[in-house]
């Protein structure tokens, strides 16, 4: 028999892959087709870029994903252990265990469904000056299955959650399964949360994308995102506030009004409650203790929901969401200090 779950427990479900990370010269990117500050999806051609990394560069494997990083940096603010659960597919291999043993020993309950045939999934964070370019080989991670969630223990997990945090990444993975816990939330009034994670998801996925939308109570992006977002939608703007405005007010299935929460970088976090449009502004950080940016938009989304779960208001939750973003771009890739100082 297992305990009850904490309360307001939030479930994370979401691409688990290891980051190889490197600093790489412009020619690198050219060579391998990719651009400056991107986020794709590897095809077979990159099978001997991931060789090449491997083999003639300094390397460091760091713990990703983009759901999975957003969880362990809410474990690490809420200093409890299993107030989060991920869904996601690994393979049966060391990636796999590392990230299992990660992703544990920041708090976050793992509930990974294992491919015993298919390798756990890495994703390339080529770092090129304050740009970096990401290129994801799902592998195992893109074999997760929608009856992952009907096993009994998860369905259990699944009724005792209140808050579902889903990324656009995993719209290429299983929509089914997407489609599943947004319907839950939205019968039992709990609140389903979504990032639109990169412009391609936009682009090339946006009648998946738009049967997920209704479902949405929290919308999160930043502003490469939202213009994306807003050109699939067809709308002739690529003002942030308006385009989060328009998302605010696309069908919904349920009468909570949709909160949109879209990043710029160092500029202000737009976010729009229903129609009423807020900018919180960003404390800059000065240049020398910019180490790199990987990480920081899942890190808002780790603070912001911390706060939120708890039923905080979204002036603490966006302040959270800045605070953590910023611990995470003085450190390499998504990672956190051992302490958290925030209160
Ligand atoms: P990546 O996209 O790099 O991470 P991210 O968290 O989204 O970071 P970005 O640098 O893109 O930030 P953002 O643009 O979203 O946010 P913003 O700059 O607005 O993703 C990394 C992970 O993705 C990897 O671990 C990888 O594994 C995973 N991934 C890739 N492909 C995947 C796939 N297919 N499936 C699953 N996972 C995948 O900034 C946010 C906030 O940060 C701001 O609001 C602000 O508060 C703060 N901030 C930013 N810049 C500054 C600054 N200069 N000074 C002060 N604060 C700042
Ligand atoms: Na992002």
């Amino acid at each position: 028999e297992m305990s009850p779950l904490p309360e307001n427990t939030l479930i994370g479900m979401c691409n688990p892959l290891l980051d190889i990370q490197t600093t790489v010269e412009k020619a690198f990117l050219d060579k391998w087709g990719l651009k400056e500050n991107d986020a794709i999806l590897c095809d077979d051609k990159h099978n001997d870029m991931f060789s090449e990394l491997t083999r003639d560069f300094k390397v460091e494997y760091i713990p990703g994903g983009a759901a999975q990083n957003s969880l362990r940096v809410a474990q690490w603010i809420l200093n409890a252990p299993n107030r989060t659960v991920f869904f996601g597919a690994v393979g049966k291999d060391t990636y796999g265990d590392m990230l299992a043993s990660k992703a544990k020993d920041a708090g976050v309950n793992v509930q990974y469904q294992v491919n015993d045939t298919v390798k756990t999934g890495t994703c390339a964070a080529l770092i090129n000056g304050t740009h970096r370019s990401l290129c994801a080989h799902l592998a195992a991670a893109n074999t997760f299955t929608h009856d992952h969630l009907q096993k009994e223990e998860n369905q259990k997990i699944i009724e005792q959650a209140k808050y579902f945090y889903v990324t656009g990444f995993f719209i290429t993975v299983c929509p089914p399964a997407i489609l599943q816990l947004a319907s839950h939330s939205a019968e039992f009034n709990k609140t389903f949360t979504l990032n639109l994670s990169a412009p391609f998801i936009s682009q090339f996925f946006f009648d998946k994308l738009s049967e997920i939308v209704p479902f949405v109570d929290v919308l999160f992006g930043n502003e490469d995102e939202a213009a994306a977002f807003a050109k699939a939608n067809g709308w002739e703007t690529t003002c942030v506030k308006e385009i989060a405005v328009k998302a605010a007010a696309l069908p919904k299935k349920t009468t909570k009004p949709r909160l949109v929460v879209f990043t710029q970088g160092p500029d202000p976090v737009i976010v729009v409650e229903g129609d009423k449009v807020t900018e919180y502004p960003v404390t800059r950080l000065p240049k020398e203790e910019i180490v790199d940016t990987n990480g920081a938009g899942d890190a808002f989304v780790g603070g912001f929901l911390s706060q939120f779960i708890q039923g905080k208001g979204v002036e603490a939750s966006v302040a959270c969401g800045s605070y953590a973003a910023q611990e995470i771009i003085k450190k390499h890739g998504c990672t956190v200090p051992t302490t958290c100082k925030y209160h």
